[in-house]
C-alpha cells in the first residue's frame, strides 16, 4: 500500500476526489476549455464560467458522458491538472487510487477508468475499482455487508443508476440515460415553445434549482434572461413553476417506471427488506423539491433523500479507504484477455 490514497468519482457534471485521512479535497465541474484544439485555457469551475460564453475557437466540453469516459484525451488532461492542483502545484508521490464505476456498463468502458489512471502523469501504486452503487450505499451510511437488502437510486446529471444490494454485492443494477441534464434540456425547450425565448443551459439549470418540483406546487416563478426567438433581442421574462413541472414530469415518471421495473425483479426476501428500510435516493438531482413524495406515491415505499446527495459516492469511497472492514469492497480490475 502506498502512503497516500485517493478516491475518485468521475461524474458527468462534477468530479469529486477524496484524500485518505483528509476528506473531500476536490468537487469541481468536470469540464475543460481548449483553445484552437490544443491549448488548455481553463479547467473545472473556471472552465464552467466560460461555458456558452466562449468565442468559436474555444471549445468548452465535458469529457464524461452518460457516466462513461467519452473523451479520453481531455479527461486525462483534467485528471493530471486536478491532481496537480490537489498537490499544491507539485507532483504527488506514489499513491493508491480507487475509482467508482457504474455497474451496468461494458467491460471496455469499465477498463477505460483503469487505463485513464495508468496513462496519467500520476505515480501509481495500486488501482482499485468499486462498483458505484456500492460506494453510494456506503456513503449514504448504509451497512452493505449484511444480508439485509437495500435499494439505492442515484439521480445524477446524465444518468440514473438504480441498484439493489446485499452482502456487499450488487443483486440488480440498471443505468438509464436520464438525469438533471435532461431536465435542463426540457426546461429550455418549453421556454422556447411557450415564451419564444432562447435560454442557455446554465439559465435552465438555475431555473430548475429554484422551481423544479416533482408534484404540482403552489405557484412560484423566477425571472429569466434570454434571447427572443422572433426579434433576436435580449429579453427578460417570468417563468412559472407550472411550466417547469409540465416540462420535467415525463422524465421523472420514466425514472419511476425504471424503479418499479427493478422492484418487480427483486427477489421476494430482499423486497421485504426494502419495505422495511425504504429506498435511498442520492445524486445531485435528488434535491428536486418533493421528489420523495412523488416516489412514495408511486411505489408506496418509504423514501430517504440523502442529505449530502451529490457527494455520497465519493464519501463512500472515502469510508472504504478508511475502514479496513470495508476494504474488500474495492477490487483490482480483473485481468481479462482480449481476443481480437
Ligand atoms: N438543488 C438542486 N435541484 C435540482 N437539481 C440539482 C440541484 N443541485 C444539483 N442538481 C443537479 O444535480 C446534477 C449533478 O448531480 P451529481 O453531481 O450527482 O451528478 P454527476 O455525478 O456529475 O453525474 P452522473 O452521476 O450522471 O455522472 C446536475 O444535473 C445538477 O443540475
Ligand atoms: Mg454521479
Amino acid at each position: 500500500m502506498a502512503l497516500k490514497a485517493f478516491g475518485i468519482d468521475f461524474g458527468t457534471s462534477t468530479i469529486k476526489i477524496y484524500k485518505k485521512g483528509q476528506g473531500i479535497v476536490l468537487n469541481e465541474r468536470n469540464i475543460i476549455a481548449v483553445a484552437d484544439r490544443k491549448n488548455v485555457i481553463a479547467i473545472g469551475d473556471e472552465a464552467y464560467d466560460m461555458y456558452e460564453k466562449a468565442p468559436s475557437n474555444i471549445a468548452v466540453t465535458y469529457p464524461v458522458r452518460s457516466g462513461v469516459i467519452a473523451d479520453v484525451a481531455n479527461m486525462l488532461t483534467l485528471l493530471n491538472q486536478f491532481m496537480l492542483h490537489i498537490g499544491g502545484g507539485k507532483r504527488l508521490g506514489t499513491s493508491d487510487y480507487i475509482v467508482a464505476v457504474p455497474t451496468d456498463i461494458t467491460e471496455v468502458e469499465r477498463r477505460s477508468f483503469y487505463e485513464l489512471i495508468m496513462n496519467s502523469n500520476l505515480k501509481v501504486g495500486h488501482i482499485k475499482i468499486v462498483e458505484k452503487p456500492v460506494a453510494d450505499a456506503v456513503g449514504a451510511g448504509l451497512d452493505v455487508m449484511t444480508a439485509k437488502g437495500v435499494m439505492v437510486v442515484n439521480i445524477g446529471a446524465d444518468t440514473t443508476e438504480i441498484s439493489i444490494l446485499s452482502l456487499g454485492g450488487i443483486v440488480l443494477s440498471k443505468l438509464i440515460p436520464i438525469g438533471g441534464n435532461k431536465l435542463d434540456e426540457a426546461i429550455k425547450n418549453i421556454v422556447k415553445r411557450k415564451y419564444n425565448l432562447y435560454i442557455g443551459d446554465k439559465t435552465a439549470e438555475s431555473i430548475k434549482k429554484k422551481l423544479a418540483c416533482a408534484i404540482p406546487q403552489v405557484e412560484a416563478s423566477a425571472k429569466v434572461y434570454g434571447r427572443d426567438v422572433v426579434t433576436g433581442l435580449p429579453k427578460e421574462m417570468e417563468v412559472s413553476s407550472d411550466t417547469v413541472y409540465e416540462s420535467i414530469q415525463e422524465y421523472l415518471y420514466t425514472i419511476i417506471d425504471s424503479i418499479k421495473m427493478i422492484l418487480e425483479r427483486t427477489p421476494p426476501e430482499i423486497a421485504s427488506d426494502i419495505i422495511d428500510s425504504g429506498i435511498y435516493v442520492t445524486g445531485g438531482s435528488a434535491k428536486i423539491f418533493s421528489l420523495d413524495e412523488l416516489i412514495h406515491k408511486e411505489t408506496e415505499l418509504n423514501i430517504n433523500i440523502c442529505p449530502e446527495a451529490s457527494t455520497t459516492v465519493v464519501s463512500g469511497l472515502g469510508k472504504i479507504m478508511e475502514d479496513a472492514k470495508l476494504s474488500s469492497l474495492a477490487s483490482p480490475l480483473k485481468a481479462k484477455t482480449f481476443v481480437n
